[in-house]
């Protein structure tokens, strides 16, 4: 056919026989004849054939990484982009490959300006970042941004470990830590602090037991002196003294009340547990919460919207029923006092249940003002409260934290930002079956 007509022709061929890679090309020198020119390409073959076995080797390599790893050049185009970048950001690598991070719809772009930075200086860059996308939760990221400067390849590979569990374990662990001292700091006290208080309010009550113009053991002893006992009485109320007495009973009522919170901390596990339904119980709770006189003198349930998915046929869980109502009802006041602090417009709580392994999990979100950092690492300190002075006294959630994680072998936390609300999350296992 090149003899026929002069068009040269090119091809490549494997010859079996000798295992080799043969490149042939065929011109037409003369009229009526034809050449070929055959060139062993083996060697050139099986390098490029292991070129490509390399290549895919790392792309392999990169993409079984935990890590989202992403690749970009100098302008800032996307050079790699693996698996977990694909899966993370829901972006297939045809359309990321090539495309300029500016254009990815992936919340790296926001690190623009540290990745240029790293790029520019040389520098290993890292930065641990929140994200706040997903329903049930902040996602945490730990970035890491490596410059590229090898064979003339300039650019970023950029490192992305989603580091969410980890940093919620920290912070489970250093609370645990935080409480066992404080909480034992705090049930200390109320354990010294009980005795005298004892004192004070069993005094009071005799107190006014032995003014009683009615006993008549008063009334005896007051005729073997000669006094008139309806006049002593008066003469006690007049001068504002059975007010006086009753001042110290309230207080150190209130005070016991107080004592008696702190004492939790310290008495672990020794209350009765039975299997308990956590919806049936949450659900008591807000009846109790939409009840409750003190929360209705501020801030009334009834404005509040409450939207409650519960998973049905949940296991049962070992617990105190009225402990757990505790806990429940503690999160909720919260929220309703925070919304109605801030003037919270359609104040919303969310209550959520559902199957977690083996656990159930319990989710309770507000819409309201949200916590700083600072509020959010000490809201389980015992006393720490942002409340005026006799409108709290800051025990709720650590009374709280203590039932849950002592008494009931669950875990509490919580997460918040400013402005946009916050979640209560409880765990609690099932009674093994
Ligand atoms: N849902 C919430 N939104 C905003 N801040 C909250 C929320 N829940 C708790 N807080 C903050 O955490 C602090 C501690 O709460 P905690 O229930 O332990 O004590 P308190 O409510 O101040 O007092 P007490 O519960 O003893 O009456 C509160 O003062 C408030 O600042
Ligand atoms: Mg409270």
């Amino acid at each position: 056919e090149v003899a026929l007509t002069g068009k040269a022709y090119h091809y490549e061929t494997y010859f079996a026989p000798m295992d080799k890679y043969f490149s042939i090309s065929v011109v037409k020198p003369g009229e009526n004849q034809f050449a070929t020119v055959t060139a062993d390409i083996t060697e050139h073959k099986k390098a490029e054939e292991n070129l490509k076995k390399s290549q895919a080797y790392i792309k392999d390599i990169i993409d079984s990484m935990p890590s989202i790893i992403v690749g970009v050049d100098d302008d800032m185009n996307i050079t790699q982009w693996n698996k977990k970048a694909i899966e993370y950001s829901g972006i297939d690598i045809e359309k990321a490959i090539g495309a300029d991070l500016h254009d990815i719809d992936f919340f790296l772009k926001e690190n623009i300006e540290l990745i240029r930075e790293g790029m520019d200086k040389k520098k290993i860059k890292n930065i641990v970042k929140k994200i706040s996308e997903k329903k049930e939760g902040n996602l945490v990221f730990d970035i890491t941004i490596y410059p590229l400067e090898s064979n003339g390849n300039s650019g970023a590979v950029i490192r992305i470990d989603d580091i969410t569990e980890q940093s919620r374990m920290q912070t489970i662990i250093m609370q645990t830590e935080k409480m066992m001292s404080v909480g034992g700091l705090a049930a200390g006290m109320a354990h010294e602090i009980n005795n005298p208080l004892s004192g004070i309010i069993q005094s009071v009550q005799n107190s006014f037991r032995r003014i009683d113009p009615q006993k008549e053991k008063n009334i005896k002893i007051s005729e073997e002196i000669g006094v008139d006992i309806e006049k002593v009485y008066e003469f006690l109320q007049k001068r504002n003294i059975i007010e006086f007495l009753n001042g110290i009973k309230d207080s150190g009522e209130r005070a016991a009340e107080i004592v008696a919170n702190m004492l939790e901390f310290s008495r672990g596990g020794s209350e009765r547990l039975e299997p308990i339904d956590v919806n049936s119980i949450i659900e008591k709770s807000i009846d109790i919460a939409s009840k409750d006189y003190d929360l209705k003198k501020k801030y009334d349930f009834k404005y509040i919207d409450i939207e409650k998915q519960f998973e049905d046929d949940l296991q049962k869980c070992m617990g105190n029923k009225q402990q757990f109502e505790q806990v429940i009802f503690n999160i909720l006041k919260n929220s309703a006092h925070a919304m109605a602090s801030s003037n919270t417009k359609e104040p919303l709580i969310k209550i959520t249940t559902r199957k977690d392994d083996d656990n159930v999990l319990i989710m309770i979100n507000d819409n309201g003002p949200g916590m700083d950092e600072e509020t959010k690492n000490r809201v389980f300190d015992p006393f720490f409260t942002t409340k005026e002075v006799g409108e709290g006294t800051g025990l709720g959630l650590s009374v709280s934290y203590f039932i849950i994680t002592d008494k009931h072998n669950g875990k509490i936390w919580l997460e918040s930002n400013l402005g946009s609300g916050t979640t209560f999350f409880i765990s609690l296992p099932f009674i093994k079956e």
